[in-house]
């Protein structure tokens, strides 16, 4: 059965840690989903991750809506959130919806968005009002890196930790379903998560958020530009993928690939008219 961004806030009422992940292409977000990963996001990571550009401020929806079609397809139980890019939200109250619109139109059960000034603080109420979804994102918001300046984790002491609380109090209070809190010390996080009704999604945020959401590419360890401190890694990908290309490359040039049973041939009889035709 599809979870729903309701079940999300039921597993928290039932201290059931939310397990997420990102995921990008249709057959990984299949296997993530047989796994039984409770929400796929499609997260504007994938600039970097897949699309290899410098920060997530690059992609665009049309590009994001791409990817979000190919997880929606892959996926029948997880709730598939996606992303809305660096500019799709921020220019006006009507146009964020319009493009909230556009992801829900293509196979996503809900949208995250970073930040809750009282711009985002409006937009999410009109969101969820208009029955869509909302995952909020505070404490380091990638969005906002050329303004923020660098990737500093946020909540370091009693007053910005109580800065966070309220925010994440009035992305509850206009709908939001959840909120991911990324770089925050796993004492602020605990003192957060204890004061809310919707369940908090740590990244780097510590062991006691109800549940936990990591990128892909780290967990799987296909990106190596960089892997942040949090980001445990399960698996070399990368290296499988690069001994892989290897062994054909040496196969194909040594002439062992491919073998009878990797060809179509055909049968003896047509196999002998064949080799003994002689052109005029
Ligand atoms: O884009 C992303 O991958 C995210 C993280 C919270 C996982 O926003």
């Amino acid at each position: 059965m599809k979870k729903t961004a309701k079940k999300i806030i039921d597993f928290k009422k039932q201290g059931k840690k939310i397990t997420a992940l990102t995921a990008y292409d249709y057959s990984t977000a299949k296997y993530f989903d047989k796994a039984g990963v409770d929400i796929i996001l499609v997260g504007d990571s994938l600039a970097q991750v897949a699309l290899g550009y410098g920060s997530t401020t690059q992609v665009s929806t049309d590009e994001m809506l791409v990817f979000t079609k190919a997880v929606a397809r892959g996926v029948e139980s997880a709730l598939v959130a996606a992303d809305m890019p660096f500019m799709s939200y921020h220019i006006s109250i009507e146009e964020g919806i319009k493009n909230a619109g556009r992801f829900i139109q293509n196979g996503a059960q809900a949208v995250k968005i970073e930040g809750a000034s009282p711009y985002i603080i409006q937009l999410v109420s009109r969101l969820t009002q208009n029955g869509i979804p909302v995952m909020g994102h505070l404490g380091f918001t990638p969005q906002y890196i050329n303004t923020i300046g660098g990737h500093f984790v946020s909540g370091k002491d009693t007053r910005a930790t109580l800065e966070i609380l309220q925010m994440a109090q009035a992305l509850e209070k206009a709908g939001a379903f959840s909120v991911v809190l990324e770089m925050v010390p796993a004492e602020s996080s605990k003192f957060i998560t204890e004061r809310l009704n919707i369940p908090t999604i740590g990244i780097g945020g510590g062991r006691y958020c109800d549940g936990q959401i990591l990128v892909s590419d780290d967990i799987l360890g296909k990106y190596d530009n960089f892997c942040p401190k949090f980001a445990r890694q399960y698996s070399s990908l990368k290296d499988i993928i690069y001994n892989v290309a290897r062994a054909y490359c040496n196969d194909v040039e040594k002439g062992n690939f491919p073998s009878i049973s990797e060809s179509f041939t055909l049968d003896n009889e047509e196999a002998r008219k064949l080799e003994n035709y002689t052109q005029n």
